[in-house]
């Protein structure tokens, strides 16, 4: 798949059944209940696209007419981490396409005086040969993710084994990934216009954590 021409870090997923469901996710009259199952529909497609160059091997093994050999995932299983807390949102689908990753979770709040992304919980699987989906729904001003990067490779985890899959992106957020970490590749369902001054995607979805989890 092609890289977006601004931005050679990203993967804009294109598929008409993502860019649907998107839609269907970007209305404010979708209630959380079907917000919920989108995410996890889109979900599990982005992660179909973000897992396409997983290397193989083969094995040798016997179908009910002959023995042959055939592909099967090499290296360790994949590891999904979660932003805290709407990257929990895009977990299920992963789960469901990968159900022997391994799972990890990040979390970050705003620190008020500065502004900056702090952390306050990380759980990691062994990084060791494995490829790292990072999920969080919203990549806005690029902070949090960068940040919630710099916690993977702090713990040992290459960059070119790391996938940041967003479901709505900022040109901004795009960019302050790209100049601080671009060896990690991006993938989201869509590329929006700008952020607002309160940090929001325009048009995006609203706060996504929220939405996911029915809150105010
Ligand atoms: N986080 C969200 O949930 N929504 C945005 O638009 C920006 C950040």
């Amino acid at each position: 798949m092609p890289s977006h021409p601004d931005f050679p870090n990203l993967r804009v997923l294109d598929h008409p059944l993502i860019q649907h469901k998107l839609t269907w996710m970007r209305r404010t009259d979708t209630p959380t209940s079907m917000f919920r199952g989108l995410l996890k529909e889109i979900s599990l497609l982005m992660g179909y696209e973000i897992t396409r160059e997983i290397p193989l091997k083969t094995t040798r093994i016997e179908t009910p007419v002959a023995p042959t050999t055939a592909p099967v995932l090499a290296g360790r299983k994949p590891a999904i981490v979660s932003v805290l807390r709407a990257g929990l949102g895009m977990v299920e689908g992963l789960r469901e396409l990968m159900p022997g990753a391994r799972e990890g979770q990040i979390g970050l709040y705003r620190d008020p005086e500065t502004k900056r992304p702090v952390e306050y919980f990380v759980k990691l699987p062994e990084p060791e040969g494995r490829l790292f989906i990072l999920c969080d729904p919203m990549l806005a001003t690029g902070h949090s993710g960068a940040y919630a990067v710099d916690v993977l490779k702090k713990a040992g985890v290459e960059g070119q084994n790391i996938r940041f899959m967003a479901l709505v992106a900022a040109p901004e957020g795009v960019q302050v990934m790209l100049d601080r970490h671009p060896d990690v590749r991006i993938y989201t369902a869509g590329l929006d216009e700008c952020l607002n001054e309160k940090a929001y995607i325009v048009p995006g979805l609203g706060d996504a954590g929220d939405r996911i989890f029915g809150t105010k």
